[in-house]
């Protein structure tokens, strides 16, 4: 897509990932709306992106709807839906507390999904939705059953609204492996298990950028040349 004029809302933008792709749309050219859970953590992006914060639980799946129709208004119209959000829990899979279990699929499935619906409603002339899923999708973890599950169930939802909407919209999944931006630490429960050296979270917002303007629909993480690959 041509990045330089979309109307663009990041959802998550508070986090790490989401503030990075934010700011890298502004800087190639886009109109962008943030949102995000944490008004404090959102207002420099929002500054820095020249919009009002737009504050949201994902758990709250009329305030996605309701957001995206907020950021459609502000912008005249909507090309672009980046779902940055997500958070990870750890432990035994027999463990798990059910109320923790019910926030990870409210928060990193149920959410980006609204998200996704509303925002399909409103592309006029094509458009596109990248969503953060993970390598987890396809690489199940152990002490991350109810995350890994959460993000295939996200991972196979984005598959089939590509089959079924390839003429309508671009579906971009980004499947990132194990990066350096604290997400670990913000868990809604457990310690998580030993993980490989991560990688930088810079390098996951330079190659969304670069897919979205090529028009990939997969970012994934290659095992053999080492590297994060847009295709
Ligand atoms: N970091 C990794 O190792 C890694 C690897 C693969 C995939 N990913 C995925 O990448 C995405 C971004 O993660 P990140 O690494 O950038 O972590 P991050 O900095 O913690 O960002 C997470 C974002 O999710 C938002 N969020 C969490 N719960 C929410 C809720 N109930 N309602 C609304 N927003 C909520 C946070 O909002 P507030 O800060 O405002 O609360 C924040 O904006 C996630 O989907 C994650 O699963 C990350």
């Amino acid at each position: 897509m041509e990045l330089s004029g979309a109307r663009a809302l990041v959802v998550g933008a508070s986090g790490v990932l989401g503030s990075g792709i934010a700011r890298a749309l502004v800087e190639r050219g886009a109109t962008v709306s943030v949102a995000g859970r944490d008004a404090g953590r959102l207002a420099p992006v929002a500054q820095a992106c020249g919009t009002e914060p737009l504050v949201l639980d994902l758990v709250d799946t009329d305030a996605c709807r309701e957001v995206v129709g907020a950021a459609a208004a502000a912008m005249g119209g909507l090309d672009l839906l980046v779902v940055a959000t997500g958070v990870a829990g750890f432990g035994p899979a027999t463990d798990a507390d059910p109320a923790v279990v019910e926030e990870l699929f409210a928060v990193n499935t149920l959410g980006p999904m609204a998200l996704v619906r509303a925002a399909a409603g409103r592309f006029e002339d094509g458009g596109t939705v990248a969503v953060l899923s993970a390598i987890l999708a396809e690489l199940p973890t152990n002490q991350m059953a109810e995350y890994s599950a959460t993000k295939a169930a996200l991972s196979t939802w984005l598959t089939v609204l590509r089959r079924e909407n390839r003429r309508a919209f671009t579906v971009l999944d980004v499947r990132p492996p194990h990066l350096d931006t604290g997400l670990a630490e913000r868990s809604l429960a457990g310690e998580p298990p030993k993980l490989p050296a991560p990688l930088p979270g810079q390098v996951v917002v330079d190659t969304v950028v670069e897919a979205l303007a090529s028009g990939a629909t997969e970012v994934v993480w290659d095992a053999g040349a080492k590297e994060l690959v847009a295709r």
